[in-house]
């Protein structure tokens, strides 16, 4: 039996409102900005295969789970973890959860809107021409001589705070799902015109095959640990994002089909990204492993250097910005809709308070890259010795806290709740279907034991444990 339960907060019109909405929360920094610069830092190939792995065996049997969770529960993810748990007679202390999700959504949101922020900048900045026949020393320096003045990032971070709180204010199951059926499209586009462009101009082949020859010697149990991350938070999932969508979507809409579609186009983005950019990283001899700054160093060429290039490069970062303000919604959601249902505040004024904590946290990032960037505040722990406060901000939250979160939502289904209800969030009657067997087998036992194992070996317990025997 599906639940009769309805949201406060509103329904998505359709399922493919959803799976909009969806997308546009999964699509975003990650797989443009994020996904290339890890990938370059981890070696390339063998990562970029842990990470497709992870997608397809954690991610997606997770994403329907939490999706399932929220539909079930038609509230913010603290409340729909606790009616849920109470109504299966488990613990109340399952809200936790949701706490944790949002934390993580906070913090997350706080470096996010920083980092799009710069794609704001770079809007006006390639509009302007700037980057007409820049080399690559010029786009490098002009990203150093931004990320060093604080006051800009400020600015632009208190900007892009400012249009995400708008949007939330307004309540997101309006008006989000017409921007992101214009804006996908656009971005697809966008993306195989500069694939198109790297293959010319760039060194092609060079960049393919550091993303897609398999060198498992690169490999570490951290880059390990990364793609994992990596892989939850491109797809949005571990802190409630995607559960406060599932509790928008209406009953009939198939929670297996949006999912996997919603994975899909994520993947796909990403790899574009990265098939634009690594060809351009090697054509300009630079360093695969430049960092959070890999996409502005590099786009800036390409825009420099092709016809329209000043065109297409303000049209590129207005999508970029468009993606990452879609992904920030989302980030923000679940606090809002707990504010509404728990203090009864209005959604004006929990997107504001929201925003005022978000904004000051996020300072800490914005001065990472100029006046504190010597500020390392676990330099006592050899491993993260050169972190900046932004640089654990990210390791907090991609490598642990929503991995973590994923891994809870995997028990609380796969364990926790009963057969028949999973069965019936997911429209299926027989219990032989091989489809849900399988999704079944993944979120009880792989993903979660994936999970522990990859957190167990970075902290090196599984070394020891090896090394008594
Ligand atoms: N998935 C988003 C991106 O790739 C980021 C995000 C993480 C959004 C977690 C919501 C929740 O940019």
């Amino acid at each position: 039996m599906t639940s009769s339960r309805s949201s406060i907060h509103g329904e998505w019109s359709s399922r493919l409102a959803f799976v909009l909405a969806a997308t546009g929360s999964a699509v975003g920094l990650g797989n443009i900005w994020k996904f290339p610069y890890i990938t370059g830092e981890n070696g390339g190939g063998a990562f970029v295969l842990v990470y497709l792995l992870c997608i397809a065996c954690i991610g997606i049997p997770i994403m329907m789970a939490e999706v399932m969770l929220g539909r079930r529960g038609r509230q913010s993810p603290i409340n729909t973890m606790r009616t849920l748990a109470s109504e299966m007679g488990q613990s109340r202390y399952w809200c936790y959860l949701g706490w944790l999700g949002m934390l993580a959504g906070f913090l997350i949101l706080s470096y996010y809107s920083v980092i799009a922020g710069w794609a704001l900048a770079y809007v006006f900045r390639t509009g302007s021409g700037v980057f007409v026949n820049v080399t690559a020393d010029g786009a490098a320096s002009i990203f150093g001589r931004f990320i060093a003045d604080p006051e800009k990032l400020l600015a632009w971070h208190t900007l892009f705070i400012v249009m995400t709180m708008f949007v939330v204010s307004r309540g997101v199951t309006q008006g989000l799902e017409k921007a992101v059926r214009l804006l996908m499209p656009a971005l697809f586009v966008l993306l195989i015109i500069l694939v198109g462009y790297a293959m010319n101009l760039g060194e092609f082949s060079q960049g393919i095959h550091f993303l897609f020859d398999f060198d498992f010697s690169r490999l570490t149990a951290d880059s390990v640990l990364t793609a994992m991350g990596h892989a939850f938070f491109t797809l949005s999932l571990g802190m409630g994002a995607i559960m406060i969508y599932g509790s928008y979507l209406p009953k009939d809409a198939s929670i297996a089909k949006t999912s996997i579609t919603v994975a899909l186009m994520d993947t796909v983005v990403a790899l574009l990204a990265g098939m634009a950019i690594f060809p351009l990283v090697f054509a300009n001899a630079l360093e695969p492993g430049a960092g959070p700054g890999l996409i502005f160093q590099t786009l800036p060429i390409v825009f420099g250097h092709m016809p329209a290039g000043t065109f297409f490069g303000t049209l590129f970062f207005i999508l970029l910005v468009f993606a990452a303000w879609t992904s920030a919604i989302s980030l923000i959601e679940p606090t809002v809709a707990w504010l509404v249902e728990n203090r009864g505040h209005s959604r004006i004024y929990a997107a504001t308070v929201a925003g005022i904590i978000t904004w000051l946290m996020g300072l800490l990032t914005v001065f990472s890259f100029n006046i504190g960037e010597d500020i390392k505040p676990l330099a006592f722990i050899a491993k993260f010795a050169d972190s900046t406060m932004f640089d654990l901000l990210d390791y907090l939250t991609s490598n642990i806290m929503l991995p973590l979160g994923g891994l809870l939502m995997a028990i609380f289904v796969g364990w926790l709740m009963k057969k028949e209800t999973s069965m019936a969030e997911l429209d299926i009657h027989d219990h032989l279907h091989v489809g849900y067997r399988v999704w079944l087998f993944l979120v009880k036992f792989i993903a979660p034991l994936a999970v522990i194992i990859v957190f167990l070996e970075v902290t090196g317990i599984i070394d020891a444990l090896a090394s008594l025997f």
